[in-house]
């Protein structure tokens, strides 16, 4: 058999290690402790395996999902990462230019390097993430901002009470980065306040202040279990997001292919059901549909492509719409409803398992 020619986005990865810093690199890529959750992530997806439907008219294929009561033309949207202006100058707002032509969402880290202005005035639909700081009050310049702005959500990451360790070769980017690349929607003085520091005592309780302090859907990132689900849709989450922080959390936790079905089943139809994690390409973003997501997230293969600046964003997008239609295609499914009931059981001798 001859050597297999991979596809643009098979290839992304390696093509931007080359264009990074050691230090930028290891950053975007790395996971916590021995880094098996992210290694495990995307092999996860592919272990699953599907029932496609014959005989179907496929000849129209609409990839387009309602997320919180608005259309996004992409089942997939842009996870929240820092650092984006050390990828690439334009930073933030190269990706949202990018992800607003292709009719997608955006969701933007509290420690982005472009402020929400130059953000929303590429016309991109956008969700703010927040960490909470253990004084509360010190976060509210910053929601009040996003919501000017016109963030349609907040996401609270609930999975980072502490920032899990990791281990550089070559030095921390945040101590080689320029101070104007991050947190620059946090007002003059922010940083080193008493106060500040991540809040070791989070609880149900936040989801329903930050709901009513903005105004806006709360949706909680970073739940791996159906209980937990359940107490943030009780809380009043409008959606719960199976993530773990791309491995960069609690190493050793189950994939979030696995915990998708969980969450999924608590959850019922009283909340959307989102997930992250090793989502690559087109067949993994049908696998996670089919797995019971309204929509995944996708983190560093984003960045992957923002080395080449809007365009590459632009082209990833454009190249996961294709395969993502693709194989809609030839699993018979005209729309992201149509998904739902491809997954097969797991198999006796274990091909569906990790
Ligand atoms: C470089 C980098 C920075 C990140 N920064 C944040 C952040 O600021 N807030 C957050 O909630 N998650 C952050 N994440 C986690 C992502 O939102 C997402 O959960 C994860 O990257 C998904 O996995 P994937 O990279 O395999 O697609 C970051 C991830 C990476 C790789």
């Amino acid at each position: 058999m001859g050597e297999r020619v991979g596809s643009w986005l098979s290839g992304l990865e390696a093509r931007a290690a080359r264009s990074m810093s050691t230090p930028l690199r290891e950053y975007v890529e790395h996971g916590s402790g021995e880094g098996h959750t992210t290694g495990e992530a995307t092999r996860a997806w592919r272990s699953l395996r599907l029932r496609p439907h014959v005989l179907r008219d496929v000849t129209d294929v609409d990839l387009g999902v309602t997320l919180l009561g608005r259309p996004s033309r992409l089942p997939w949207g842009v996870a929240p990462t820092s650092l984006q202006r050390a990828v690439h100058p334009d930073g933030e707002v190269a990706t949202a230019r990018a992800t607003a032509a292709a009719g997608g969402l955006m969701v933007v880290s509290s420690n982005a390097g472009s402020t929400f202005a130059e953000i929303a005035a590429t016309g991109v639909d956008w969700w703010l993430q927040v960490y909470l700081p253990s004084d509360r009050t010190l976060v509210g310049p910053l929601l009040d901002r996003a919501v000017e702005a016109g963030a349609g959500a907040v996401v609270l990451t609930v999975d980072t009470p502490v920032v899990a360790t990791w281990y550089p070769t070559e030095g921390l980017i945040w101590d080689l980065a320029d101070p104007a690349w991050t947190r620059v929607n946090f007002g003059p003085g922010h940083e080193g306040q008493p106060g500040t520091e991540k809040a070791l005592d989070l609880g149900p309780h936040d989801i329903d202040w930050l709901r009513e302090r903005t105004g806006l859907p709360v949706v909680v990132k970073g739940v791996l279990r159906g209980d937990d689900a359940r107490r943030c849709v009780q809380a009043g989450a409008a959606a719960v997001w199976v993530s773990t922080h791309g491995g960069r959390q609690l190493d050793r936790v189950l994939t979030t292919a696995q915990a998708l079905l969980e969450v999924r089943a608590a959850v019922g139809a009283e909340a959307e059901v989102y997930v992250d994690g090793g989502l690559r390409d087109g067949i993994d973003v049908l696998s996670a549909l089919a797995s019971g997501a309204d929509a995944v997230f996708v983190g560093r293969p984003v960045l992957h492509a923002l080395v080449e600046g809007e365009a590459g964003v632009a082209r990833w997008h454009a190249a996961m719409s294709a395969e993502t239609g693709e194989a809609m295609r030839l699993a018979g499914c005209r729309s992201v409803a149509d998904t739902r009931d491809l997954l097969a059981p797991p198999a006796n001798d274990g091909l569906n398992r990790l």
